[in-house]
């Protein structure tokens, strides 16, 4: 996340604002996603990162949170389709994290928009791309984290 950070700085410098998104997808489905995405060669923009996580029930509150407070743009996250989370119920568990989440982003001036989860199969990697390119247009269209302090990582 640090070097991402750092990236965005850098192209702050230049005056160029670009979004930093982080995409925390689960091992099972949506990964396998991305990974299919890669493997086709299909584009997506190269400012969102993929974090692999084992589950998404794994992604605890702090660990978006955190994210925000470091300066994180936006933050996708990628789950199994419900009904075929290989932790039974991991990915509702995540989608009731992310509502609540997306309520307390608001709260605190932020914004829901910032947060978004998706339920994706291994084999739904055009899906994967668009929900990618929404988010960074989405987060784009609202500027920079009013958490991120400028210039710093
Ligand atoms: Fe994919 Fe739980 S294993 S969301």
């Amino acid at each position: 996340m640090n070097q991402l950070v750092t990236e965005t700085a850098k192209a702050e410098a230049d005056g160029k604002w670009q979004p930093e998104i982080i995409a925390f997808c689960c091992n099972y489905c949506a990964y396998a996603a991305a990974d299919l995405a890669g493997s086709r060669r299909m584009q997506y923009p190269t400012n969102v990162r993929v974090v692999h996580v084992p589950c998404t029930g794994k992604i605890e509150m702090e660990h978006i949170l955190g994210a925000f407070e470091r300066g994180i743009d936006g933050v996708l996250i990628a789950g199994c389709l419900e009904g075929g989370c290989h932790f039974l119920e991991g990915n509702l568990r995540a989608k009731k994290r992310s509502e609540y989440l997306r309520e307390m982003l608001d709260q605190i001036g932020v914004g829901r928009d910032r947060l978004r989860m998706v339920n994706l199969s291994a084999a739904m990697a055009p899906t994967f791309v668009e929900r990618v390119k929404e988010i960074v247009e989405t987060v784009e269209s609202l500027g920079p984290n009013p958490l991120r302090k400028s210039g710093t990582p």
